[in-house]
């Protein structure tokens, strides 16, 4: 690769990548994190494969269908990428992401128009594996034949982080930045494929994040999220320590790290997630009772209220403790909203076990959640366990199941009519002349108002609760300010 400040290469070449995200929040961050690693090499984002040179698929692993998406879009890319090639140009075609680091080789050997193969603690390489493709291409043309799979491969887990070596955040969109700061997972839960698509527990050090969160207040971010498959297990090295590795230095908690974030001047918001139940530790819980900047929203993936269930997925904690903490977390922040995830026929779970999720729910109290059918995943324990649950069982419990946490999400909804809340502006809603944004709770609210208002908080009145979102006012004078605390709007 040549030297960009050179301008010999690439940087008056005007290339383009569209980059399209499956899967969680992580995948978006680092959906940007690549285009950042891009930018540089002289690729500007598309809005659509057609007018793009190279195309990015970050893909997720999770859930049968989320893997087999993949493979249908990787079909028409390869139409795509042979109609260019007829008329003497080219298209790069990428797969990053879980499925890419759960299935690598066999990607290219199921589809030999891939030419990259990255796994997701590898993207910072792609400059490098984007030069081997092109080498390997342009030894495919002097052959005269098509070799399938040429396709380059970097599943590796490798031993230097990629924090070090991504550039600084460029971009903040509507205000608000995601930063991931806990890669990978130790728990292993029977059903579930991250800790093979991501590879052990990372923590990244304080410093780093603390850097990269004060980079995105500076380029206008006024709330930041947390991000990790398991955030609150955070335990990055303290700034001025070092030896973490080798065990004799300090580490900072999550709990530590929102505390110094609340420090940045012009950070409004904090937010983190997801959290599991098993690492929600005492000083976590504090922060929400003394943090302003902390919204009053936790997402605490619960996954199942029975504890037969609990265990045979390795959870490692019961609804007793569940609960508990939802009443410690209330008690010390009245107004925390709680969400979270719910799998329903996992092997094994009888009708009694449904009717513990049921009743979990029922005495909780959820202002939202996610749910999902079990799905089977290669290489998971729960894959070769007894007691699979038919479909048609499954089918029947998810919708008892999002019947009451629909009609949950509705009553929460209805509770906040009334109050005059921040909401921070995202974009144009679906009217003409409408705005969206986000409520503390995470609520999708709507006023009428303009452009202006994107990536800034402003005072509304909410007027009316419908299924998933509010409408509601300006209460202030209608100017939104560029930044403020949480309950109310600084100038
Ligand atoms: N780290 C988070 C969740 C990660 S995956 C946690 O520990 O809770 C996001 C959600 O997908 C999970 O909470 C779970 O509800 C769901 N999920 C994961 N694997 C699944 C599978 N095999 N079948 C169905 N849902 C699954
Ligand atoms: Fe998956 Fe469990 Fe890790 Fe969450 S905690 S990412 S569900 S293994
Ligand atoms: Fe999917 Fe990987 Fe996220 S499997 S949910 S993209 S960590």
């Amino acid at each position: 690769m040549k030297d960009v400040r050179t301008g010999t290469q690439s940087q008056w070449q005007r290339k383009r990548v569209f980059i399209r995200t499956y899967g969680c929040q992580m995948n978006v961050y680092d959906s940007d994190r690549m285009a950042d690693v891009l930018r540089p090499l002289g690729y500007a984002l598309s809005e659509n494969p057609e007018q793009a040179d190279l195309v990015v698929l970050n893909t997720c692993h999770i859930r049968e269908k989320a893997s087999e998406k993949v493979y249908s879009e990787l079909g028409r890319l390869r139409d795509l990428k042979a109609e260019r090639r007829r008329g003497g140009s080219d298209l790069v075609i990428a797969v990053a992401g879980c499925v890419a680091q759960a299935e690598g080789e066999e990607i290219i050997q199921r589809q030999p128009a891939v030419d990259i193969v990255v796994g997701p603690q590898a993207y910072h390489r792609l400059p490098e594996l984007l030069a081997r493709a092109a080498r390997a291409t342009d030894a495919r043309r002097a052959d005269g034949r098509r070799r399938p799979g040429a396709g380059v491969l970097d599943t590796e887990f490798p031993a230097e982080s990629k924090f070090d070596h991504l550039p600084a955040p460029s971009d903040v969109r509507a205000g608000s930045a995601f930063v991931s700061i806990q890669e990978g997972c130790d728990k292993f839960c029977t059903f579930c494929v991250v800790p093979y698509t991501r590879g052990a527990e990372y923590s990244r050090p304080a410093t780093s994040v603390l850097q990269e969160a004060r980079a995105l207040v500076a380029a206008g971010a006024i709330e930041i999220t947390l991000l990790g498959q398991n955030v609150n297990a955070y335990h990055g090295e303290a700034p001025g320590s070092s030896n973490v590795g080798l065990g004799a230095g300090s580490t900072w908690t999550l709990a530590r790290l929102i505390r110094a974030l609340a420090e940045i001047d012009g950070l409004a918001r904090i937010r983190y997630t997801t959290s599991h139940p098993r690492d929600m530790f005492d000083d976590l819980v504090a922060a929400h009772g003394d943090v302003p900047q902390l919204m009053p929203y936790l997402h605490l993936p619960v996954q199942s209220g029975s504890d037969r269930v609990l265990e045979a997925m390795n959870r490692g904690h019961g609804r007793n403790h569940f609960r508990r903490l939802v009443d410690r977390l209330r008690d010390i922040r009245p107004d925390i909203a709680l969400s979270s995830d719910f799998i329903v026929g996992f092997p094994g779970e009888s009708d009694v076990d449904f009717d513990d999720t049921m009743r979990l729910v029922e005495e909780v109290g959820f202002a939202s959640a996610f749910s999902f059918k079990y799905s089977r995943r290669p290489g998971t324990p729960g894959a070769a366990l007894d007691g699979q649950v038919a479909e048609s069982i499954k089918t029947a419990r998810l919708a008892a199941l999002q019947s009451l946490l629909g009609r949950q999400q509705r009553d929460f909804n209805t509770s906040k009519v009334g109050a005059t809340v921040p909401v921070l502006f995202a974009g144009a809603g679906r009217k003409p002349g409408q705005m969206l944004g986000k409520s503390p709770w995470l609520q999708s609210v709507f006023v009428e108002g303009n452009a202006d208002m994107i990536g800034r908080l402003a005072t509304v009145r909410l007027l009316a609760a419908h299924p998933l979102s509010l409408a509601g006012e300006i209460a202030t004078d209608g100017l939104p300010a560029r930044a403020g605390g949480p309950f109310g709007v600084a100038a």
